[in-house]
């Protein structure tokens, strides 16, 4: 098998309520998205990369982060969609390897390892579908919208699924066809892929594998990557 990401920059980070794509943010030294990039492009077990992105800031994409930094894994950049799953629709299209994983990872998630990659590369091999999640350590309530609990549901069932998210190339497209056509929007490919009837399989991520969504979450990455430059 070879191993193609598709990596998603494609958001708007309105969350993060700044100016800026939160991806071309500066974390340290670089760029969020360039933090990510590093990760997939020094790990041996990925062939190729396609980096998906914004109209408005595929030149910025290209020139100052994918030619700066080097990163030549990178064969592709498509524009994303208005919807992350769209984004990946996208790039799925040109992935013109058959016979290959596909490594759905976001943008936003620069703190991912490569024991996180490896493993569930490994996994995806042997079971054709496999996604990265962690435990839950808070208690989750169903809620209404008059702010009523409705249940509480059982913690020990209930797994906070991060990227990466790896598919044969088969099921993803199926997948992925077969939500546009039902107009399916699902927050995740592994939603799309349960649809289909396929099994999806876990494997442990990380706690500090977490989506930059938030100005605190620069905090905490900032730490976590501080204390990862201090072990090296
Ligand atoms: N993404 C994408 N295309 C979209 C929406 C999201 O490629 N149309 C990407 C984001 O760039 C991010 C990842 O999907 O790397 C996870 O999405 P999220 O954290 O929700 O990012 P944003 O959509 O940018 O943020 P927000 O929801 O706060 O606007
Ligand atoms: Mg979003």
């Amino acid at each position: 098998f070879d191993n193609v990401v598709i990596l998603l920059a494609a958001g708007q980070g309105k969350r993060m309520n700044s100016d800026t794509n939160k991806q071309y943010m500066h974390l340290f030294d670089k760029p969020i998205l360039a933090h990510t990039l590093d990760v997939f492009q020094n790990h041996p077990l990925i062939d190729e990369i396609i980096v998906v992105t914004r109209q408005e800031e595929l030149d910025f994409c290209q020139k100052e982060i994918v030619e700066r930094y080097n990163f030549s894994k990178v064969n592709r950049i498509v524009i994303g969609g208005k919807e992350r799953q769209e984004s990946v629709f996208n790039a799925l299209r040109v992935v013109d390897k058959e016979n290959c994983l596909v490594v759905v990872h976001d943008g936003a998630r620069p703190l991912v390892t490569p024991r996180i990659i490896s493993e569930v590369i490994e996994n995806a091999k042997i079971t054709r579908a496999s996604i990265v999640a962690v435990p839950v350590k808070d208690t989750i309530k169903r809620v209404n919208s008059s702010k009523l609990v409705v249940e509480t549901l059982k913690r020990e069932e209930l797994w906070a699924v991060q990227t990466p998210q790896v598919f044969t190339k088969e099921i993803i497209t199926k997948a992925h066809e077969r939500a546009d056509r039902e107009n399916y929007l699902g927050t995740d490919d592994a939603s799309l892929v349960e649809k289909i009837g396929q099994s999806v399989n876990i494997v442990l991520g990380s706690y500090e594998n977490i989506k930059i969504t938030t100005q605190e979450d620069l905090d905490i990455a900032i730490n976590i990557l501080r204390r990862r430059k201090a072990c090296e």
